[in-house]
């Protein structure tokens, strides 16, 4: 592994299209800026990001194993897989890396069906709520995480 550790930071689904997207739910930030926020924290903390999006189950698959002994952990918004994928609970389980689960919106205070995760039962701990702050919270608790893994 390199000096700077990676973390993988993986966006499911739709959120492509956040910025246009029920601004009044998920923000007005689009990816692009929350990748920059994540560039930022990850360089102040010492750490390098592996900022993806993909809209295709199988895409975020094959990105989560391609993580195993490159990545030091895997920050993931799973968007709409979150509620449904098993095969990303199995790939997540494969990598045997920490595991955060992000959101940007309280999934617990919405919909019924958002409030059960399939990869809630492989993450280490999960942030939600917090617009796109959460992903500088997400990537704060992976470098304690990392850290307390030496
Ligand atoms: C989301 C919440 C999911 O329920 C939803 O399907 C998304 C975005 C969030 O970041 O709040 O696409 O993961």
């Amino acid at each position: 592994m390199s000096e700077s550790p990676e973390i993988l930071i993986l966006n499911g689904p739709n959120l492509n299209m956040l910025g246009v997207r029920e601004p009044d739910i998920y923000g007005n930030e689009t990816l692009a800026d929350i990748e920059e926020l994540c560039n930022q924290r990850a360089i102040s903390l010492g750490l390098t990001v592996n900022f993806k999006q993909s809209n295709l189950e199988g895409e975020i698959v094959t990105d989560i194993q391609s993580a195993r002994g490159v990545a030091a952990g895997i920050i993931i918004n799973g968007a709409g897989y979150t509620h449904t994928s098993v095969a990303i609970f199995d790939a997540l389980k494969i990598s045997e890396l920490p595991v955060i689960e992000l959101h940007l919106s309280n999934i617990h205070a919405r919909e019924a069906f958002r409030h059960h995760s399939y990869i809630a039962k492989v993450a280490t701990g999960i942030i939600c709520g917090f617009g796109a702050h959460s992903y500088v919270l997400a990537i704060d608790a992976m470098a304690r995480l990392i850290e307390c893994a030496d």
